[in-house]
């Protein structure tokens, strides 16, 4: 199964996750700071104050990333390392960090793939209602305006949101990711207002960045019915409504879905004048994160539906290994969206990796997962589907949000109390796919 010979293959992090030197070079507190330090929110009490130790120890991972052969490198901003305070005082040493990292990846040659905003808010927004007030839209237009000003001469890829239904959602509805809330209503207006500011920003990077190629980072979860009966289709309609349909819609198509809105009724939102124009902004590729599907039946959820377990493996994380559906977004995304430019900006698996006595990481559950995914992304490329990367969750083990350190997605296996990467047997047979840029 050989790739197109301009295939982009990379890995994948973001700040909060890997970085940690949280209170360095003037960086400010973030919402994740916050939720971290609230009891019973994370696994273990974890935070990420040290993480991977990214922020001193870069210049080594962007070597182990050259050794695996890596053409791109996809990473975010810690937006509060630019603007502590969220606006207003921008922080040149927080710049001067990207500035550097830029450079490395650079020297050898792997290409820089910058997400603006993959959840670490600073608090100082959160502190004026974060998503939820209109202020904080400009002040992300103006953080992706001096980002764009201070990298767009090397940078070429910017990606504005990583998966606003998971800082939408997660974070306001359920309560399980930072601010924390509870409540629906909440929950959908910071779903528009991600929207609105996204278009915001891509002017921002346009204006600045004109020979950039702009987009945006979405997850998908395809849902599938459990059986034909009307109870489970009708179910797996809003289910696939609510986790695939929402976002897309509003950027490719300027409204949000009909059923759904219906289906919220009064815990909608109002757009204003000029919201349709700014998030229907063109973008130049879509960002696509897949780890799983789900499979639906009439049930008592919000959606009246439950959620059915299948014969198939589980991940550490609890979710179903299944790259057919990988196979059916793709096709999906190009006959019924015709999506531009398509990257899989994230796809991986957690497992309970253990160091062997000969020192090395075994994780044949992973390179099965990645060779599945893989084969799944190759059929889609032969149907046409424009796909011109894909990127592994994640470089290495790290900080995974509300699981601590427990659940490893890493290619890379850290030794937290060393800090020690040790590339797992995944890594190394990904490092053979780059190498023939085929799928033995
Ligand atoms: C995605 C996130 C990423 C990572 C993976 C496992 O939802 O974008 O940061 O946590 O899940």
């Amino acid at each position: 199964m050989q790739f197109p010979d301009d295939f982009l293959w990379g890995a994948a992090t973001s700040s909060y996750q890997i970085e940690g030197a949280v209170n360095e070079d003037g960086r400010g507190e973030t919402i994740w700071d916050v939720f971290c330090r609230t009891p019973g929110k994370v696994a273990n009490g974890d935070t990420g104050d040290v993480a991977c130790d990214h922020y001193h120890r870069y210049k080594d991972d962007v070597a182990l990333m050259a050794s695996l052969g890596l053409k791109a490198y996809r990473f975010s901003v810690a937006w509060s390392r630019i603007f502590p305070e969220g606006r207003g005082r921008v922080e040149p040493r927080g710049l001067d960090f990207y500035d550097r990292l830029v450079d490395e990846l650079l020297a050898h040659r792997i290409t820089p793939f910058l997400t603006l905003y993959h959840w670490d808010l600073p608090q100082a927004l959160q502190d004026i209602g974060g998503w939820e007030n209109r202020d904080t839209l400009s002040a992300f237009a103006a953080y992706a305006d001096i980002v764009s000003r201070k990298l767009g001469d090397r940078v070429k890829h910017f990606a504005t949101h990583n998966e606003p239904f998971v800082i939408a959602f997660l974070g306001n509805w359920w309560g399980m990711h930072a601010p924390g809330k509870q409540d629906l209503a909440t929950a959908l207006l910071v779903s528009h207002h991600l929207m609105v500011s996204h278009g915001m920003a891509i002017d921002a990077l346009r204006a600045n960045v004109p020979d950039g190629q702009h987009g945006i980072v979405l997850n998908f979860t395809p849902s599938y019915p459990s059986t034909l009966s009307h109870a489970d289709r009708d179910a797996a309609r809003l289910v696939d409504g609510f986790n695939n349909r929402w976002f897309i819609n509003a950027i490719l198509r300027g409204h949000y879905p009909p059923d759904m809105a219906q289906h919220f009724g009064a815990a909608m939102f109002e757009m204003h004048d000029g919201d349709q124009a700014l998030m229907t902004r063109p973008i130049d590729f879509l960002g696509v994160n897949f780890y799983t599907r789900s499979v639906v039946r009439g049930g008592s959820g919000l959606f009246k539906e439950d959620y059915v377990k299948t014969d198939n493996e589980y991940t550490d994380i609890g979710w179903e290994v299944y790259p057919q559906a990988l196979f059916d977004l793709l096709m999906r995304l190009k006959t019924e969206y015709h999506a531009p430019a398509l990257y899989i900006t994230e796809n991986g698996s957690a497992w309970p990796d253990v160091v062997a006595a000969d020192g090395q990481i075994y994780d044949e559950a992973r390179e099965r997962y990645l060779r599945a995914h893989l084969a799944a992304c190759w059929r889609a490329i032969q149907e046409g589907v424009p796909l011109k990367g894909y990127f592994q969750w994640s470089l290495m083990d790290n900080f995974e949000w509300a699981e601590g350190y427990n659940k490893r997605f890493g290619m890379t296996y850290v030794d937290y109390a060393t800090q020690q990467r040790t590339l797992k047997q995944s890594a190394h047979f990904y490092q053979r796919v780059i190498a023939a840029n085929a799928l033995p």
